[in-house]
């Protein structure tokens, strides 16, 4: 391998300025030569590539969002498209490629790797939602942001005597809304992976915590449930509880990354490059078990991993 390329795809996560460090860093530090592909899959197709090298990854590894920018691309998904990616990337000399980003991303760097570009994915999501891992870029800041955000509202909402239903992202995953629910203290977690909830049930048990002298009541709910504005509507119709709905929106994609994904995006991006460097193609880094680890990408995106029955149950038994 003599020139990597590296590119962020999909949402941006705190934490990525990091892993681009780290390959930037560790491929120089083999004597391979880096580009950096600025807004994706979408940048790379317009040929907007750039050199990096040392100095330009520092003083970012603090910074929140993605100095490459990021992009979603549609056109990557056409055979078209991804005939081109590969194309441009032999124009450029990129032998290697590190793709940090989430599954639709993967599914990209699988194709380029068919097409004889040697990928290596590295997980980069909020949402927490790539199944081969228990980690990913950006979920720690995000979870942590969300988690601030939610104390801040509590305090309104004891102090009006409120229902309050924050609304936290995660796209169709409820990783973020479970630990927020479970970190917050809430009354209630939506989760998208149930089948629906019982108003009926949340009802009742606005009612009988208002009787047992609950100064609020906090519901979490994760955006693949949504619908916030209007259930806050329902609760207070049939309850007479004032209720709020807030929605944190994309606040909880920025700001500067935590320790946890500093580290952990510092490790993965230097782990791509060795692997790269090993000769290995298709594959994604992961962390399981208290371990890095790498897995080929057919098979990652084959994993299912699901929100843990246990803990669910759990932030059930702590509401009370
Ligand atoms: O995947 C990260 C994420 O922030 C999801 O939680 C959310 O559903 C989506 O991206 C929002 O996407 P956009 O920034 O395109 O509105």
């Amino acid at each position: 391998i003599r020139t990597i390329g590296v590119l962020t795809s999909g949402g941006d996560a705190p934490g990525m300025n990091a892993a681009i460090r780290a390959v930037v860093r560790t491929a120089l530090g083999k004597g391979v030569k880096v580009r950096g592909i600025r807004k994706g899959y979408k940048g790379l197709l317009n040929e907007e590539i750039i050199d990096l090298d040392a100095g330009d990854v520092s003083d970012i590894i603090q910074r929140g969002g993605t100095i490459l920018q990021t992009a979603r691309c549609k056109e990557m998904i056409t055979e078209e498209g991804q005939q081109k990616a590969a194309a441009i990337c032999k124009k450029y000399g990129i032998d290697g490629l590190v793709v940090i980003g989430g599954d639709g991303s993967f599914r990209g760097a699988q194709k380029l790797a068919y097409l004889g570009v040697n990928t290596i994915g590295v997980p980069g999501t909020i949402d927490l939602d790539i199944d081969c891992t228990e980690y990913t870029i950006g979920f720690d800041t995000a979870v942590n942001t969300a988690m601030e955000a939610i104390d801040k509202v509590r305090d309104t909402s004891t102090s009006h005597s409120r229902c309050s239903i924050i609304e936290v992202m995660g796209r169709d995953a409820g990783y973020l809304a479970l630990w927020c629910g479970i970190a917050n203290g809430a009354e209630r977690i939506l989760l998208p992976e149930e089948e629906g909830y019982d108003i009926e049930d949340i009802i009742d048990d606005i009612k009988e915590s208002k009787k047992r002298g609950k100064k609020n009541y906090i519901i979490i709910n994760a955006e693949g449930v949504g619908d916030s504005v209007n259930l806050a509507k329902t609760i207070e119709e049939r309850t007479g509880m004032e209720t709020r709905a807030t929605i944190l929106g994309h606040m909880q994609r920025g700001g500067s990354p935590t320790c946890k994904d500093r580290v952990y995006a510092s490790i993965m991006g230097s782990m791509a490059v060795d692997l790269l460097l090993e000769g290995k193609t298709n594959r994604i880094v992961g962390y399981r078990h208290g371990e890095y680890v790498d897995f080929d990408i057919e098979e990652a995106l084959g994993m299912q991993k699901g929100i843990p029955a246990y803990q669910y149950e759990i932030s059930k038994k702590l509401s009370l």
